[in-house]
């Protein structure tokens, strides 16, 4: 048994005191009565939850997006530093969120939060070929010969790298790449090979799933089935 709050604040109804506004207004019901308290307690696999009349899909998993902030560890708990976990919401606390992959420590952006194993390994498999895309700021400007050597897929010292497109723009120290595999400091070991240094990275998109612009470092959202999908895309 969950409190109906909880549920629907996790459900991105609002955050728990939206939600106690909303069914004090009489905007929720369970098995059609309307819900008088938000600490009303319901059984998520059996109550059926309306809000505004409109049924109310739960999910067995939650699938969270987040703006990863430089400083924070991609893992669940570390006896030492801060975690991606630690930053979340405490209602999402203690749900066994575990990141699905990791950046650096120093990288930003987009990282997906889950409890849901499966999913964290379909997106992990380098079978699956998720692409991933990257913005870079290098230490020297990138060339043309470096996206040759991208494209072709490069030796990285010990790593063999697949073929990565690599995207100059107007300031050629800000670059783009994508991916479509993920090892350890991928990024960072594909331009020291090339001779340059990352001095800052961050994620912007899973496949095409782009990093919400509207999230601030170290916030997170629920993801919706449809963008679920779009991670494998
Ligand atoms: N490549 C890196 O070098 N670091 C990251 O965090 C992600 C990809």
């Amino acid at each position: 048994m969950e409190r109906i709050d909880k549920i629907l604040a996790l459900h991105n109804f609002g955050s728990r005191k939206e939600v106690g506004a909303l069914i004090r207004k009489g905007g929720v019901t369970v098995n059609g009565s309307p819900v008088k308290k938000g600490d009303e307690k319901i059984d998520p696999e059996r109550d059926e939850i309306r809000v505004l009349g409109e049924p109310v899909l739960l999910r067995r998993h939650m699938v969270l997006m987040m703006n990863k902030p430089g400083g924070v560890l991609s893992a669940s708990r570390d006896p030492k530093a801060e975690t991606v976990v630690d930053l979340l919401p405490p209602e999402l606390y203690r749900r066994g969120l575990f990141p699905a992959g990791r950046l650096d420590k120093d990288t930003e952006g987009l990282l997906i939060l889950t409890d849901d194993g499966d999913l964290a390994h379909r997106m992990l498999a380098p079978k699956s070929h998720v692409y991933k895309l990257y913005q870079a700021r290098l230490d020297k400007p990138a060339t043309r010969e470096d996206a040759a050597l991208f494209a072709q897929g490069l030796r990285a010292g010990e790593l063999e790298c697949l073929p990565a497109e690599l995207i100059l723009g107007d300031d050629p120290c800000e670059v783009q790449v994508r991916v479509r595999e993920g090892k350890f400091h991928q990024i960072k070991r594909m331009f020291h090979a090339v001779g340059k240094e990352v001095i800052y990275l961050k994620r912007l998109a899973i496949g095409n799933l782009k990093l919400d612009p509207a999230l601030a470092l170290g916030q997170t959202r629920l993801l919706t089935e449809e963008e679920i999908t779009k991670i494998f895309e």
